[in-house]
């Protein structure tokens, strides 16, 4: 059985809107319905487990129901942290072992290719990530904002979501970090790293599109995006995202 987990706790501070991002609509739809319905439709995909914000849990389910989402089985609140929620995600998915797939709600634009092949991946590997190559040179600063390192940039890449694992390895490295007082993730794989170091970490290609509606500017970007996706859709095959189709395919001139 596999099981995706929505990750909608947040309230999206950095977005300054009155409401939790994932509620906000783009292209006629909540960010968060746009994302479910693309577990809804992956066949590797048995069941989705949604964790919102204190407060809309409501709203949520209204979302589900409207949509008509048959593979939600719950809604309920997330935790004060993104690993806070994790950790009830993990509570809610309960004992069976299980293939779990973590998502941000607001990574809208993921392509069924991607859960595919993090499914996948799971049969070789007991965590996965995906990433994409960073086109910016990435550097390391102190606390006044002086260089300290500048990593190869062929070795680094840019995290994105889904991360997948099977469930006892994930267990196992939430269990072990709830003993360390110093306890701090922004992500599940860090968790796996940290407190299971040796356990490999798969790495599958993410996508240009798989941003994470984070400032003002990626909700344009995100509109424009569903936009192309919408117009590209008769051509795209298998879930390709927008991107994928065109790489190598067609030379695409801007402006006039
Ligand atoms: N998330 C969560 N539980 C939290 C915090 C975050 O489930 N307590 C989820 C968010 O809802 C989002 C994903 O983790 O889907 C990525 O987090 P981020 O973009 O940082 O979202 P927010 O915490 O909402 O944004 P901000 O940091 O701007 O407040």
């Amino acid at each position: 059985r596999t099981v995706a987990v929505v990750l909608a706790g947040g309230t999206g501070t950095r977005l300054g809107l009155g409401i939790p991002k994932q509620l906000l609509k783009i292209a006629g739809k909540p960010i968060i319905e746009h994302t479910l319905a693309v577990f809804e439709a992956a066949p590797e995909i048995d069941e989705i487990i949604v964790l919102m914000a204190a407060g809309h849990v409501d709203d949520a389910r209204q979302i589900v129901e409207k949509a008509g989402l048959r593979k939600v089985t719950k809604v309920i609140e997330g935790g004060d942290t993104r690993n806070a929620t994790t950790r009830i995600a993990l509570d809610a998915v309960g004992p069976a072992d299980c293939n779990i797939l973590f998502h941000d709600a607001v990574r809208p634009l993921l392509s069924g290719r991607i859960v595919r092949e993090c499914v996948n991946a799971l049969w070789t590997y007991d965590a996965v990530d995906v990433a994409i190559p960073s086109a910016d040179t990435i550097i390391q600063v102190d606390d006044n904002d002086c260089i300290t390192d500048i990593p190869v940039r062929s070795r680094l890449r840019r995290g994105q979501t889904p991360q997948a694992f099977r469930s006892p390895t994930i267990r196992e490295a939430y269990r072990i970090a709830e003993d360390d007082p110093d306890f701090a993730a922004t992500d599940d794989c860090g968790v796996v790293l940290r407190y299971l170091p040796g356990t490999p970490i798969k790495v599958i290609d993410g996508s240009d599109e798989n941003i994470k509606v984070t400032h003002p500017v990626d909700v344009h970007l995100a509109d424009k995006l569903f936009q192309l996706a919408a117009a590209q859709a008769p051509r795209l095959t298998d879930h390709r995202s927008y991107s994928e189709e065109l790489t190598g395919r067609t030379i695409v001139v801007f402006g006039g």
